[in-house]
């Protein structure tokens, strides 16, 4: 372009006072004027200030939300459905700062998040810290208006699930039956006392113990007021994943975006996966919806009566009903 205006002063005879054939240098001129304006065209475009709307800081946020348990109910499926809202920012390992963690500092944590920009929403799921004797307080001192999400399942169900997955650790035929860690004399190995029952039950195992939900939640009432937390049933989160979604994004003060149409039946676990546009699905990992070993009805019947008065404090602890017993 410079030199397109150099010709132009040129071609203006005050610095070229040469006499041509009639016009042929102004004519010269006027070409080379106009093949350096298209030449440089592009390379003017593109060096012409673009005016766009800053790039949105980008930060890493610790979070304002945490999916606190249960374990086996469903959890992961819940923390990959909310990703579908593009305002959920979440790690995707299990993070375990307040139980496991903390002695690495808030440094560390906040290094764990993803980045996020102001309206997005950083939250993170650990799903031991439900059981966790330190986590309420410590969750408390580094913001006490965090947010809480709990997933709950029918307490039967759920330690069939945790039972499938302590098996699954196990060589074959190492695992007593569930059966007989739910009701019988344990396994040898185990440091539940099997001789102390509940209702006929081993309350101390494990397995049996973390369904009596109302327990592990008192603590947490200690530390956080009702309306802090938001309580996922992890039933209907299999059956009508959207509508559970909804809910919680409506309790993280999102705009819901998640619908029915982001979801399709898996036919051979028949769980639900997420659609992608492009059609694809897109599953939880194996050790999701692994198939539960068929348990005795006796026992079914016998875990269920157990539960049946954790349930009804439960309930009334966190106005809302389930429909398990
Ligand atoms: P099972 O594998 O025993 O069926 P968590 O993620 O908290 O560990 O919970 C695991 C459970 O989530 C699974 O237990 C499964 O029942 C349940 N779940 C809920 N939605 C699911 C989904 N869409 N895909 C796979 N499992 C899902």
């Amino acid at each position: 372009l410079s030199l397109a205006i150099v010709l132009d002063i040129l071609s203006s005879s005050h610095y070229i006072d040469v006499t041509l054939p009639s016009g042929s240098l102004s004519s010269f001129l006027l070409t080379m004027k106009v093949h350096l304006i298209f030449l440089f065209l592009p390379y003017l475009v593109l060096s012409l200030p673009i005016r766009t709307t800053p790039k949105p800081q980008q930060e890493r946020k610790l979070p304002e939300a945490i999916i606190i348990g249960v374990k086996k109910a469903g959890t992961r499926a819940l923390l990959e459905f909310l990703r579908l809202n593009p305002h959920v920012k979440a790690p995707g390992p299990e993070v375990h700062f307040f139980d496991n963690n903390f002695e690495k500092g808030l440094d560390w944590y906040r290094s764990q998040m993803p980045e996020s920009v102001e309206g997005d929403i950083t939250i993170e799921k650990s799903p031991s810290y439900f059981i966790s004797k330190t986590a309420p307080s410590r969750i408390k001192e580094i913001n006490p208006k965090m947010k809480l999400i709990v997933v709950l399942r029918d307490p039967v169900t759920r330690a069939i699930s945790d039972y499938t997955q302590a098996s699954s650790k196990r060589r074959l035929g190492q695992m007593p039956s569930f059966e007989r860690m739910a009701v019988g004399d344990c396994a040898p190995w185990s440091k539940v006392n099997c001789s102390v029952k509940t209702r006929g039950v081993n309350s101390g195992w494990g397995a049996v113990r973390i369904g009596q939900y109302h327990k592990y939640l008192q603590r947490w009432l200690k530390e956080f007021p009702l309306d802090q937390f938001h309580f996922v049933d992890g039933q209907k989160l299999i059956d009508e994943p959207a509508e559970e979604v909804k809910k919680v994004e409506e309790f993280l003060g999102l705009k819901p975006v998640v619908t029915p149409a982001d979801f399709e039946v898996d036919s051979v676990k028949k769980f639900p996966c997420i659609k992608n546009p492009d059609g694809t699905h897109h599953c939880l990992g194996k050790t999701k919806g692994r198939p539960h070993p068929k348990v005795a009805e006796t026992v079914l019947k016998r875990l269920k009566r157990f539960y049946e008065p954790e349930n009804d404090r439960l309930f009334s602890m966190i106005h809302q009903n389930f429909q398990w017993n």
